[in-house]
């Protein structure tokens, strides 16, 4: 069964609040009290296949070196010592580390007391989302975004409302405007750079929707580090506006996606009223102990961003002189297309070793930038698709979308 929004594949299952069961040690039928809005709904989660190219969920190619394999195993065995004790709660050291890497990355100077780390940033958003969602108020951002995004509002039972990007991908900031004053939302939430689109938020109209907004403006920086060079991150106006709030990861640029390591920066005020939701001791000591040394670690693990970068803006070039379209990316993928059949090119490109994420606006694909072998073989899966399978077929269409 695939979520047709977030294009989670399951296994299908049997709907509990439709199909009474019978338990026969009880006798009378019974129906899990599952709430309605969850009734038919699927994990999110893009497909785990085994496939020799995997270029579908914005990983890092490049695992850690065999010395900083070894820093966190020494981390995480000290760590490993203490584990009948509760890890530290307010993760203190850790951000003061986090604290220090953001002012190496971006030169903004926080406190520690302005990070908060959590489970990936997933978590992070989930619980920003608790404290300042809930019944009665509304979360706004733009599609195509996040298909994550969604979810935490369902979770936390926030109202989730999406106003639309412009045609090239760039937030429409009239109509983001006049969204803002109609709907008063206590979130907004934008990512810059945006997935699946790749697409910064310049700093001007981050400005004009923090003036506008009457609640917190969530930037989701997941892929900050990828991005060009002179397209400067949301941290540099968190003096300015406290209500702004950054959430990173280390998932992507760190390479560190196993770790489920993500985290915010803000103001004092936001990060105390998110520890007011967040479950006692929600980080695990040896995530901290991991995190910690990765940390102590950033020059080595940063360093094959540039390389990315290099390889991302090559890839855009290559699709754009196949004469299709695709989307400037200050992240580590690229959007493209536009397809008159984008399954098709999907299924072809899987039969050829190389799995992408069919996500996105109609017609266009999702590619991940690999190392340099796995892009080698993604060119030539897409270059040998188009001059055999789909040599007959139109494969581009004109999108006026
Ligand atoms: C825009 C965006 N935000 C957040 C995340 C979640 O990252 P994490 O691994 O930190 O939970 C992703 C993951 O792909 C993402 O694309």
């Amino acid at each position: 069964m695939t979520n047709p929004m977030t294009g989670a594949v399951t296994e299908p299952t049997t709907d509990p609040t439709t199909e009474p069961t019978t338990d026969p040690t009880t006798g009378p039928a019974w129906r899990l009290p599952l709430r309605p809005e969850l009734a038919g709904q699927v994990p999110y989660g893009a497909p785990q296949l085994d496939v020799a190219v995997r270029l579908n969920t914005n990983e890092n190619p490049y695992p850690p070196s065999a010395a900083v394999v070894a820093d966190i195993a020494a981390a995480v065995s000290a760590a490993a010592a203490g584990l009948n004790r509760y890890p530290d709660r307010e993760c203190a050291e850790l951000r003061a580390a986090l604290a220090g890497f953001l002012h190496g990355e971006s030169g903004v100077r926080l406190g520690p007391e302005q990070l908060w780390p959590a489970n990936g940033s997933n978590e992070v958003m989930q619980q920003l989302l608790q404290a300042f969602g809930g019944p009665g108020r509304t979360a706004l951002s733009f599609a195509p975004t996040y298909s994550m995004y969604p979810e935490y509002a369902r979770n936390t039972h926030t109202e989730w409302v999406t106003g639309r990007r412009a045609a090239d991908f760039s937030l429409d900031l009239d109509s983001a405007i006049s969204l803002i004053d109609r709907l008063q939302p206590s979130v907004v939430l934008l990512a810059s750079p945006n997935n699946p689109t790749g697409t910064a938020l310049p700093q001007s109209q981050l400005r004009a929707v923090l003036d506008a907004a009457p609640g917190v403006v969530i930037v989701d920086e997941a892929y900050a580090e990828f991005r060009r060079a002179g397209v400067p991150s949301a941290l540099s106006l968190l003096a300015d506006y406290p209500q702004l709030i950054v959430t990173r990861t280390m998932s992507k640029a760190f390479a560190l996606a196993g770790a489920r390591l993500g985290y915010l920066a803000a103001s004092a005020e936001v990060v105390d009223a998110v520890r007011i939701v967040r479950l006692p001791y929600h980080l695990s000591a040896v995530s901290q102990a991991t995190a910690l040394a990765a940390l102590a670690n950033s020059a080595e693990l940063l360093a094959r961003v540039r390389q990315l970068r290099a390889e991302r803006d090559a890839t855009v070039s290559w699709l754009r002189s196949l004469g299709l379209r695709a989307a400037d990316s200050d992240a580590n993928f690229v959007l493209f297309g536009a397809f008159a059949d984008r399954h098709a090119v999907w299924q072809g490109l899987l039969d050829r070793g190389v799995l992408i994420r069919e996500t996105g606006p109609d017609r266009w694909l999702r590619v991940s930038i690999g190392s340099t072998e796995e892009m080698r073989a993604f060119r030539a899966a897409l270059q040998d698709l188009t001059v055999h399978d789909l040599a007959q077929q139109d494969l581009t269409e004109e999108d006026s979308a």
